[in-house]
């Protein structure tokens, strides 16, 4: 994804606003013509295809940059980045004057975050990669510094895909830890890893509980990034779900159907290490802290089942009602662990719950949280500004009446209905500082490639939390 050196491309994209521009000037009067003739019929958009050669024009309206504008700005680029692709080319050239930064930046974002396909596993996997290695990108209003910041971002987006897309022979626990220390090193952040001594003496037990039908040990990992101009004085703490493969436990889930994709159980986790990567990398004055507690979910021979009691590291117990439940009981000791940091903000991705794709679908995640209005609201427009949409749901108290246990402090089921907010509820109890639950069941993993989020993991709350990042801490 590096810059331009020369202009030679045989995909050329020209992002025009007037005539008067030299982008525009500089195209012979033929095409000028025709450019203007096509606005007059109200189409934005004209190809000229000779022979193994393409150029597109875009005509951008920089009066309407609405968040759906924008998406459709994204979808364009992934359009470039799909035929560039689809004919083996190795670069694509856009140039750009005049034009909104946001526009330029949409369709820069949407030709690179498409331009991903996981291919490890392949034997052929050189034939089967994708062609386009370069985007020259010359545009008077993006500046280099924007753009190198944008790619930074899109990596960290195809990090995260890639480790959701690992499966559990490759990514285990403790695999999935070293991950995380790699990618400390790459973008420069600290990673500490815990392992499972260390997990048991500091009395997690809702991670060893779950990991108990595992043949493989649990890990606690924590990623730091403090820069010396932090614009915080206390750290904000990301934490995510990491279990890195869901079998539901001895509650097992059916197969075909609801196992088939719980590789992507750990996609909260790996967001947060997305988020860790591309605010380090790209050096935001801003003090990160992300843990990630990891194991798998599996029914093993000492796996523990529905009534046993597990004591979370904070002395609360919960009775388990459903091993399958078992998101909220590792992220109750990471939530806990989070109390000593003395946070900012907390903000927790999961794959938490069935309940929150039934209640908006594939299209958004759910929110809901403690934080102060304020925040609530800047992480909804962040989320329509990066088209990673969120809705807000409540945490009334008598959602907790719901978690109550015949036998224990708390158990781990709700009632049968709007389970993503019970289960919110669950996890409220372990917080004592502003927090914010994103539940991503339904965002985090796609059947099919839906535009730029490729088929897979879909890197979703990447590109949320920076954006929100960047403008709850820095302003901008
Ligand atoms: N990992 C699942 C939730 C999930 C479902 C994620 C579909 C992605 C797609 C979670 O651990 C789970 O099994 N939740 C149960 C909870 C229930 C037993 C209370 C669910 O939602 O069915
Ligand atoms: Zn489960
Ligand atoms: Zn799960």
């Amino acid at each position: 994804m590096a810059k331009q050196k020369s202009n030679e491309s045989n995909i050329t994209v020209v992002l025009w606003n007037n005539e008067k521009s030299a982008v525009f000037k500089s195209l012979s009067k033929e095409i000028q013509q025709h450019l203007q003739e096509e606005r007059k019929n109200k189409r934005d958009s004209v190809v000229i295809q000779s022979p193994g050669k393409w150029e597109y024009f875009f005509f951008a309206d920089n009066g309407d940059l609405s968040p759906r504008t924008l998406e459709k700005w994204r979808s364009k680029g992934n359009d470039i980045q799909s035929l560039a692709n689809g004919n083996k080319q190795k670069s694509v050239l856009v140039k750009g004057e005049g034009v909104d930064e946001k526009i330029s930046y949409a369709f820069a974002e949407g030709m690179a975050l498409g331009n991903y396909k996981f291919t490890k596993y392949y034997t052929n996997a050189k034939e089967r990669a994708l062609s386009l290695e370069q985007m020259y990108i010359q545009d008077t209003h993006l500046s280099e510094a924007k753009q190198r910041e944008l790619f930074t971002l899109v990596n960290a987006t195809h990090l995260t895909r890639t480790l959701v897309n690992e499966p559990v022979s490759y990514l285990t626990a403790e695999k999935f830890s070293q991950e995380m220390v790699s990618a400390g090193k790459e973008a420069g952040f600290t990673v500490k890893v815990l392992r499972k001594k260390q997990i048991e003496s500091l009395k997690m037990g809702g991670l060893l509980g779950v990991n108990k039908g595992s043949i493989d040990p649990p890990t606690f990992t924590i990623m730091e990034y403090k820069p010396a101009k932090a614009k915080n004085k206390k750290p904000l703490v990301l934490i995510g779900k990491g279990v890195v493969f869901d079998t539901g436990g001895l509650s097992l889930k059916p197969t075909p159907g609801s196992m088939d994709e719980m590789k992507c159980d750990m996609a909260g986790a790996a967001a947060v290490v997305g988020v860790m990567y591309a605010v380090a990398a790209n050096k935001l004055p801003i003090h990160v802290i992300g843990l990630v507690p990891a194991t798998d979910n599996r029914p093993g021979m000492n796996a523990i089942v529905p009534q046993d009691v597990l004591t979370i590291s904070d002395g609360t117990t919960v009775e388990v009602m459903n091993t399958d439940a078992e998101g909220r009981l590792i992220l109750a000791d990471a939530l806990v662990y989070a109390q000593k940091l003395n946070p900012d903000l907390v903000i927790d991705l999961a794959t938490l719950t069935g309940a929150a794709i039934r209640a908006v679908g594939t299209y958004a995640s759910a929110v809901m949280g403690t934080a102060p209005e304020r925040v609530m609201r800047e992480i909804s427009q962040a989320g329509l500004e990066v088209w990673e949409r969120t809705q807000e749901f409540p945490l009334w108290s008598d959602y907790a009446e719901e978690l109550k246990s015949d036998v224990a402090d708390l158990k781990n089921l709700g009632g049968g209905n709007a389970g993503h907010i019970s289960a919110g509820k669950f996890l409220e109890h372990f917080t004592n500082y502003p927090w914010v639950h994103i539940d991503i069941a339904g965002t985090a993993w796609s059947n099919q490639s839906q535009g730029y989020r490729s088929k897979g993991g879909t890197g979703v709350g990447v590109r949320l939390l920076y954006q929100f990042l960047v403008k709850y801490y820095l302003g901008k």
